[in-house]
């Protein structure tokens, strides 16, 4: 039975599809069978394997209206193991159009169903936002892959993310797990970065995977060329860090780490959403602040001294 990781984050780029679309290029590097369903109406993941736009394709929104099976939207990719089910724009009505259907959140669960047996892992991309798209995403999956961006205000925002996936679990998809939280765009040089590290170690423990991804151009350039990066440039640090990536996922997966439950509802409280809400406003980094140098000089919350 094959395994279905939703790659979700309601922030906007934090690395979600750079992380989708190089994790389950490495899988099928891997020579396991694996699919990329793209569930984003903005299409990154399906323009990012060199899919040019084209209403006429069958895709995700076909499989959420029940026009189609996933079967009928299967692309296959430059890579022999990878398999896609691209987007397309008209994905965003989606979100209107299923507002009286039938078990509206479990229609993408119940089109790649029948996909499970074939595919070892199924990595679903999902859009910036907690709607409609993303809890299908959610009910379809066994477990969440949270990529964060390796700033001071990375824990800004998760709060509501986890308890989303609460609610998930107690409602609609008991067995939703959290695969792991990937720290992306990550610059080990930094004293921030490892404060900011330290302190997710802190709150997730075995569940902040141990590799890092870091800031690397190849993973930006990627997409244009309409390759992963272990295509576009194998021995990059940001394909290299991928590869890491899916092994590390594999590996927990075989000792158990992937299952290990996370109390989110522990985690989840007033007190992380006020400290987000309350970080000063001086402190999120500007442009400004990001240019070099400067973001080390940044000041640290009081929430982030205790820990770090
Ligand atoms: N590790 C990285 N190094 C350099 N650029 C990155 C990295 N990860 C993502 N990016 C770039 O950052 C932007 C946002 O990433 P993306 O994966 O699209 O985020 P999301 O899907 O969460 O919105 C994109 O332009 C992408 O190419
Ligand atoms: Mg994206």
């Amino acid at each position: 039975m094959g395994r279905v990781i939703a790659v979700a984050n309601q922030k906007g780029g934090v690395g979600k599809t750079t992380t989708a679309i190089n994790l389950a290029a490495s899988f099928a590097a891997a020579e396991v069978n694996t699919l990329l369903v793209d569930c984003d109406p903005q299409s990154n993941a399906t323009s990012g394997l060199g899919f040019v736009k084209d209403p006429e394709r069958v895709s995700s929104y076909h499989l959420l209206m029940g026009a189609a099976s996933a079967e009928e939207a299967l692309l296959t990719t430059e890579l022999d193991q990878l398999w896609l089910i691209p987007a397309h724009k008209n994905l965003i009505g989606a979100n209107l159009e299923l507002v009286d259907a039938d078990a509206r959140e479990f229609r993408l669960r119940e089109a790649i169903a029948p996909l499970r047996e074939r595919f070892q892992f199924i990595v679903l991309d999902c859009p910036p936002a907690l709607d409609l798209l993303t809890l299908n995403a959610l009910v379809a999956a066994d477990a969440v892959l949270i990529p964060m961006q390796g700033e001071y205000f990375a824990l800004e925002g998760v709060s509501e993310l986890l308890d989303t996936i609460e609610r998930i679990r107690a409602i609609l998809n008991p067995e939703l797990g959290i695969e792991g939280v990937v720290l992306t765009m990550f610059d080990e040089r930094t004293n921030l970065s490892q404060q900011v590290k330290s302190e997710l170690k802190n709150y997730f423990g075995e569940k902040l995977c141990s590799t890092t991804v870091p800031r690397n151009i190849r993973l930006a350039e990627a997409p244009s060329h309409g390759k992963p990066a272990l295509m576009y440039d194998p021995r990059s640090k940001g394909a290299e860090s991928y590869i890491k990536l899916a092994k590390e996922i594999i590996e927990r997966q075989v000792s158990g780490v992937a299952q290990a439950p996370f109390e989110v509802a522990e985690h989840v409280g007033q007190e992380d959403a006020q400290a987000a809400e309350q970080l000063p406003v001086e402190a999120v980094p500007t442009e400004e602040h990001r240019a070099e140098g400067a973001v080390e000089e940044l000041p640290v919350s009081s929430e982030m001294d205790k820990s770090a």
